[in-house]
């Protein structure tokens, strides 16, 4: 089974960006641990970054062929891309929503996510580890055949 994992825009400086929201977690740290992670269930990642919308519609697009699982924290993308909605909707494989942070304790302009829409699930204010509980979320999912 194999898990895409993708990440928008600002996540490439996570361990800099905002410590008391984000922590000291590097992006490559969480990259590491869903690796370990998946593999002791079984599963491959292929994990990515971009700060740009249109790379991570392409990814999503190409999710449609090569994943079995979709995990994505869009960063700030989540409470404004309809764009990125539309090609998760277009996915018939599980897809779990992440963030950090929990959004509903903060602005009320994070509360809202288009990313929902399409999600099997959302994990949301559990720091870096909320990446391997969707691992193991996506697993399980795969393995129902629950989308
Ligand atoms: C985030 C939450 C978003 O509101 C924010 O724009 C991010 C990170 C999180 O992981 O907590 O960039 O997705």
């Amino acid at each position: 089974m194999r898990i895409f994992i993708l990440n928008g825009p600002n996540l490439n400086l996570l361990g800099e960006r905002e410590p008391a929201v984000y922590g000291h977690t590097t992006l490559a740290d969480i990259e590491h641990a869903c690796r370990q992670r998946a593999e002791a269930l079984g599963a491959s990642t292929d994990f990515r970054q971009s700060n740009a919308e249109g790379d991570l519609i392409d990814w999503i697009h190409q999710a449609r062929r090569d994943a079995d699982a979709l995990i994505i924290n869009a960063g700030a993308y989540t409470h404004t891309s309809i764009a990125i909605m539309d090609a998760l909707l277009a996915l018939t494989i599980p897809v779990i929503e992440v963030h950090l942070s929990n959004i509903f304790r903060r602005e009320s302009f994070r509360h809202h996510s288009y990313i929902s829409q399409a999600a099997t699930g959302m994990i949301c204010g559990l720091g870096a580890k909320g990446y391997e509980l969707a691992i193991e979320a996506a697993v399980s999912a795969h393995g129902t055949g629950h989308s």
